[in-house]
């Protein structure tokens, strides 16, 4: 097979997992015992009852019954491919993470990008979030940066994940509607919580609905931290940025491509990587010292809080291409299992209390979505180094493993023996941590108006009116008039113009006039590393 000479790690790996040729041979049942033909059931005489004993006609069906799993709780509907990441130079002075060392080293990615509110069988160019997710093959292990097309987030507190998205989804008495975010739950949620603000801007802007994936920014969101191999940190935030550059349908043009193919940014993905026109980002990073963790008049922890680009530059490390459809779209697609906490050694978390609970979250989701803890066997799961450990049994287990399973051991077959590994070994950044037990935010997550506002003044003329324009179209089809009129109060905070001309389109009064935020961030700080020519 020409796949495995492959130098791509992971095309070598998936090409030992491909299923057999099904026209190579005659049709098997799934015991390996050839069919006679597949098209009429076994019966007594030629117009009687179908037998119980035709195991072909049982399995084939039973196997059919059985096809679909759930779908995703969020993120649903989504497309992925194959490709490679490499590093521009080596990122040392910052982490230890061998992917980001060596030019010369591509490693192989999956990423899968998604919207998050409709189900499996909705329209792409709605508006809503997109998913972009991406899993690094690394020669350390499975490195999973699973992110947003939007840099922020609409919560501060994963405990509140259930209610967002309880709020979100389709109602619960009609499942009315599905794949839109026009609906009395949603903007109920949304005005009685105004954390979400920041990000419902975004929501109601171009970005919410783009052209392409190939043309759509990804963020990492939350602050994570890298670690260098003396084990000193360094916050950082992850961006994507698209070669295509950033481009978005307008709201009538989506309404439109929505009728006439609800697949366009499926079909755009995969058509122009078969094309061989091969989709590329380059990956940036805005590094932060540990000592100026409180520098800012937001907090790093806070996923509802961007760090301003003039406060500090985004560096560009490496790019990444893709350039690989799957074969299949349940096995590779579907099945594809990201989680936060999936990190390599040079990479950390911080405390941020939305990802904390995302790295929770993942992995538990997927002990039911993939039936069973073994779903890291999945060839799209499995990690391009070998996997050791004393983990064992569970539903579909797909080794045959040797020897006994408990550590320390001198019997053999358990692993590791007694004693720690030093190298290569994953070591969580030895951060002090020191508080009273509470069920308590922080003060520093309070301001909720101040970016949202940041981002409002940063809008031209035409895209402030298309936000105003959503705002009216999504808050118009709701029909409790008190969360309207919450919505508009909220609005007002940000600014009073956005508040009073979403008011009059949708037969609300005007709200009074609130104390808004400046439209300037505070003045740029001045990191020193942050400054100038990047010395990766
Ligand atoms: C799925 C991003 C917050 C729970 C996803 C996916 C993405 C994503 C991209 C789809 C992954 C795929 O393609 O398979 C984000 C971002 C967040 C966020 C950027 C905020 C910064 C949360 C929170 C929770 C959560 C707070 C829960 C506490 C889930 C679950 C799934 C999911 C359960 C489905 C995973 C699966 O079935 O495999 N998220 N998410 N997410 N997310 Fe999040």
């Amino acid at each position: 097979m020409a796949e495995n000479k492959s130098p791509d790690p992971k095309q070598r790996q998936r090409a030992e997992a491909l299923a057999p040729d099904p026209c190579g041979g005659p049709l098997t049942t799934d015991q390996g015992v050839i069919v006679e033909h597949t098209d009429d059931s076994l019966r007594a005489g030629e117009r009687g009852p179908t037998l119980l004993e035709d195991f072909h006609f049982r399995e084939k069906i039973t196997r059919f019954d059985h096809e679909r799993i759930p779908e995703r709780v969020v993120h649903a509907r989504g497309a992925g491919a194959y490709g490679y990441f490499e590093p521009y130079a080596s990122c040392a002075e910052f982490t230890r993470a061998a992917f980001l060392q060596d030019p010369a080293v591509r490693t192989p990615v999956f990423v899968r990008f998604s919207t998050v509110q409709g189900p499996r069988g909705s329209a792409d160019t709605v508006r809503d979030v997109r998913g972009f997710a991406t899993k690094f093959y690394t020669s350390e292990g499975n490195y999973d940066l699973v992110g947003n097309n939007f840099p922020v987030f609409f919560i501060q507190d994963g405990i509140k994940f259930p209610d967002f998205v309880h709020a979100v989804k389709m109602e619960p008495h009609n499942e009315i509607p599905t794949g839109a975010s026009a609906h009395d739950t949603l903007w109920d949620f949304v005005s009685l919580q105004p954390e979400t603000l920041h990000t419902i801007m975004w929501l109601m802007s171009d970005r919410a609905i783009p052209r392409s994936y190939r043309m759509m920014q990804g963020f990492g969101v939350h602050t994570f931290r890298f670690v260098d191999a003396a084990g000193k940190g360094t916050f950082v935030k992850f961006h994507w940025k698209p070669k295509l550059g950033v481009h978005s349908l307008v709201w009538d043009e989506a309404q439109e491509v929505m009728g006439r193919d609800p697949d366009f940014n499926r079909r755009d993905l995969w058509d122009t990587i078969e094309a061989g026109q091969y989709p590329e980002w380059e990956l940036g990073v805005q590094l932060v010292p540990e000592a100026d963790e409180h520098k800012f008049d937001f907090d790093l922890l806070d996923a509802t809080k961007i760090i301003p680009e003039e406060q500090v530059p985004v560096r560009p490390i490496g790019r990444m291409v893709l350039d690989r459809n799957p074969d299949n779209f349940f096995a590779e697609t579907e099945q594809i299992a990201f989680c936060t906490a999936n990190v390599v050694p040079g990479i950390d978390f911080t405390n941020d209390p939305l990802l904390q609970a995302r790295n929770f979250s993942y992995l538990d989701t997927q002990l039911i979505r993939l039936g069973g803890p073994n779903f890291a066997h999945i060839p799209v799961n499995r990690p391009v180094v070998d996997v050791r450990n004393n983990q064992r049994d569970g539903y579909h287990q797909e080794e045959i493993h040797r020897g006994t399973n408990y550590s320390p051991n001198s019997l053999g077959g358990g692993c590791p023996a007694l004693g720690s590994v030093d190298e290569g070994a994953y070591r969580h950044l030895a951060e002090r941590v020191d508080g009273v037990k509470i069920r308590k935010r922080s003060p520093s997550f309070d301001d909720h108006y101040t970016q949202a506002a940041l981002f409002w003044h940063s809008m031209a003329g035409w895209e402030k009116q298309h936000i105003v324009d959503a705002f009216r179209f999504e808050l118009g089809k709701v029909g409790a008039m008190p969360v309207r009129e919450r919505t508009v109060e909220q609005l007002a905070h940000v600014d009073h113009e956005l508040a009073t001309a979403v008011a009059e389109g949708i037969g609300v009064a005007a709200p009074a006039r609130q104390e808004t935020p400046s439209p300037r961030p505070s003045p740029a700080l001045s990191f020193e590393n942050n400054q100038g020519e990047s010395t990766i």
